[in-house]
C-alpha cells in the first residue's frame, strides 16, 4: 500500500522543519522508498507503520531517524576534482605564505557525508603540505545525521567507494584492505575532527576559518536558509580565507558580499569584500 498524501505531506513538513530540505510534489516515491527502508532496519511493518509512530511523536529518536533518511549522501574522493586541484596548485600554498607568521590554519567541511571530501583534504596536506602538520591545524568536518557520521569516523570504504575518484597510487599508501573494505591508515584519520552540526540550528563557537567547503547541501535548501548560511560564514570566515560551493552552487543573488574569485577551471568565493 502506497503512502498517502497527507503521510507525504506530513513528512515534507518534518524535513523541512528539521533540515532545510525541500521536497516537491512528485517525490512521494522517494519518501516511501526511504521510509519503507527505515521501516526493515527498525523491524517494522511498513512505511505507514514508520510515519504513524511519527505522527504520534511517541518514539523521540523517529524524528531524527526519518530526517537522516531523507537526507541524499552521494559523494565521492575528490569529487569535481578542480576544487582539490586549485587547493593543491594555489590556494594552501598562499593560505601559508599567508599565515606563516601565526602558523594556525583551520578548514571546515560542513555537510561532508560519509567523510570522503574532508579525506581527499586530508590526503593533500599530508602529501604535499606536510609542514602543516606542525602547525595549529585543524580539518573539522560536520554533518546532520550522527549514522554518516559514524561512518565517516570509521574510515572504512567500500571497493565501490574507493573505485569513485580515488587515485590508485592513493589507495595503495593511505589505505589498508580489511577483508572486502578498505580502512584509511591512523595518520589521516586523526587530522579530522568529526562533529553533528545541523546547519539551521545555532553554530556553536569555532576557530575563524581559513577554508569552508560547503558543497552539494545548499541545493535542497530554500532561498532564504541559503542567504542565512552564507551569511553565518562571512562571520567565521577569515577575510583572506575562501569559500568552497559544488559545482551547481552560487553566491549570486544571494550574498553579495562574497566577491567570486576564479582559479584554473573552477570557482571559489572570498567573503567580506562589500
Ligand atoms: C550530497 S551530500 C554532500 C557531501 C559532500 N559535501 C560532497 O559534496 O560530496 C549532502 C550532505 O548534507 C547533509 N545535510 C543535509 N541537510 C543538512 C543540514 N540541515 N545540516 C547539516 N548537514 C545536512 C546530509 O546528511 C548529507 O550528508
Amino acid at each position: 500500500m502506497g503512502i498517502t498524501a497527507s503521510d507525504f505531506d506530513y513528512v515534507c513538513r518534518v524535513v523541512r522543519d528539521g533540515a532545510a530540505i525541500s521536497m516537491e510534489t512528485g517525490k512521494e516515491y522517494l519518501v516511501e522508498m526511504r521510509m519503507a527502508g527505515l521501516a526493515r532496519r527498525l523491524k517494522m511493518g511498513s512505511a505507514t507503520e514508520v510515519i504513524e509512530k511519527l505522527r504520534s511523536n511517541s518514539d523521540p529518536k523517529i524524528r531524527g531517524l526519518v530526517i537522516e533518511a531523507m537526507t541524499t549522501n552521494e559523494t565521492s574522493f575528490f569529487r569535481d576534482s578542480h576544487p582539490f586541484e586549485a587547493l593543491r596548485k594555489l590556494i594552501l600554498p598562499e593560505l601559508i605564505k599567508g599565515r606563516s607568521a601565526d602558523r594556525r590554519l583551520s578548514i571546515w567541511c560542513a555537510a561532508c557525508s560519509s567523510g570522503q571530501e574532508p579525506y581527499s583534504i586530508a590526503m593533500i596536506v599530508r602529501d604535499h603540505f606536510p609542514e602543516l602538520l606542525n602547525w595549529q591545524f585543524k580539518i573539522l568536518a560536520t554533518d546532520l545525521s550522527e549514522a554518516i557520521l559514524a561512518q565517516a569516523r570509521s574510515g572504512r570504504f567500500s571497493q565501490l567507494e574507493v573505485n569513485r575518484g580515488l587515485p590508485a597510487p592513493l589507495l595503495v599508501k593511505h589505505f589498508r584492505a580489511d577483508g572486502s573494505e578498505w580502512v584509511i591508515q591512523e595518520p589521516i584519520r586523526k587530522m579530522i575532527d568529526f562533529q553533528i552540526l545541523n546547519l539551521i540550528d545555532p553554530w556553536p563557537s569555532m576557530p575563524p576559518m581559513d577554508l569552508v567547503f560547503i558543497r552539494n547541501v545548499m541545493i535542497y535548501f530554500p532561498q532564504e536558509t541559503k542567504k542565512m548560511i552564507l551569511g553565518r560564514i562571512s562571520r567565521v570566515l577569515r577575510p583572506t580565507g575562501f569559500l568552497f560551493l559544488g559545482a551547481a552552487e552560487t553566491t549570486l543573488n544571494l550574498d553579495n558580499s562574497y566577491e567570486r574569485v576564479p582559479f584554473d577551471k573552477t570557482v571559489c568565493y572570498r567573503a567580506g569584500s562589500v
